[in-house]
């Protein structure tokens, strides 16, 4: 059973055959019926809000001839207590797929661990992978042109994540760029270096030491052909929201701070997004940030990912 929950779960031969169906599928959308989850309902079972990850994969199941079934955490009985193992086993007597929005990673995990369908980690404490993927898809559309090589074009290239720099996000960021062959600087609060668990984890893949972590953000823009950022409070977050926003204001992404990087480099943000906090407006509007293609691709890469998935390979 193949599942995803991180980065590494495909092999970079497998993430650039993703991406090209991901061009495919994109150019082709509407063009004709989709096949690949034909007579079959994929769950979605979410603990958090969502805007993006939910309507992009409820419209991708469609859209692939399947029936997406959105289940709120506290609509089902895990939310009363019923066991993860249990919801998973019950689950894949039923439907052909789990997409899974939560705050403990080890969840999905012993999801994938006790049920018979494939997961997909829509975004946990620790990882945000099919976010990754469409990030990394939306540079290289512009990297590698019709034709071009989308997985190759990531190669060498450099992003700066400023701000957040132990949420998900940021985890998942650095995972990805070591898979992908990017270099990935990271600047925030003295506090907030990547975790042991995030380096245990790039010591397990063989990418220990795969990034730099700096306080200063102009040394993490520097050279960077795309500059990243997220929210400074994330879900789960709330109660920390005023040390947050004093320790993180450094590093919001302004206009010279954007400036300090590449004059061709792109803004990057997986939204939502808070202005005037962790980005200035006028850089959320700059010609060069291409926030809402990114948005828009988690249709298309995600359904690249659960027709991978769907073949059971
Ligand atoms: N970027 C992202 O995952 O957005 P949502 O929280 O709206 O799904
Ligand atoms: N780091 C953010 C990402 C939202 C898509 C959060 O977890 O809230």
């Amino acid at each position: 059973m193949k599942h995803f929950l991180k980065e590494t779960d495909f092999s970079p031969a497998q993430v650039a055959e993703l991406f090209a169906l991901a061009r495919e599928l994109k150019a082709t959308r509407g063009a004709a019926a989709g096949t690949a989850l034909k007579h079959q309902t994929w769950a979605l079972i979410f603990s958090k809000s969502s805007t993006r990850t939910r309507v992009s994969f409820e419209v991708g199941i469609h859209e692939l001839g399947g029936n997406p079934l959105f289940l709120s955490k506290n609509d089902i009985q895990l939310g009363r207590g019923e066991s993860v193992e249990d919801t998973a086993r019950v689950l894949s007597r039923f439907v052909h797929g789990l997409i899974v929005r939560t705050y403990d990673h080890a969840e999905v995990e012993r999801l994938a661990a006790a049920g018979t369908v494939p997961v997909i980690n829509a975004l946990t404490d620790f990882l945000h992978p099919c976010q990754i993927y469409t990030d990394a898809f939306t540079m290289a559309e512009r990297w590698a042109p019709a034709g071009g090589d989308l997985f190759a074009s990531l190669r060498g290239r450099k992003i700066a994540f400023l701000g957040d720099t132990a949420c998900n996000m940021a985890n998942s960021w650095v995972l990805g760029a070591n898979l992908f062959g990017m270099k990935i600087s990271l600047a925030g609060p003295a506090g907030f270096a990547p975790s042991a668990e995030l380096d245990a984890l790039l010591a397990r893949e063989g990418f220990a030491g795969g990034y730099d972590f700096t306080t200063d953000p102009l040394a993490a823009v520097k050279d960077a052909d795309v500059v990243y950022t997220d929210v400074w409070v994330s879900m789960g977050k709330e109660e920390e929201k005023r040390e947050r926003l004093a320790l993180m204001a450094p590093y919001s992404v302004t206009a010279e701070v954007f400036a300090a990087a590449k004059p061709d480099a792109y803004f990057m943000h997986c939204l939502p997004a808070h202005p005037g906090e962790e980005v200035q407006q006028a850089v959320l509007d700059n010609p060069r940030s291409i926030i809402f293609d990114q948005a828009e691709n988690r249709l298309h890469v995600q359904k690249a990912i659960m027709t991978l998935l769907a073949r059971r390979d």
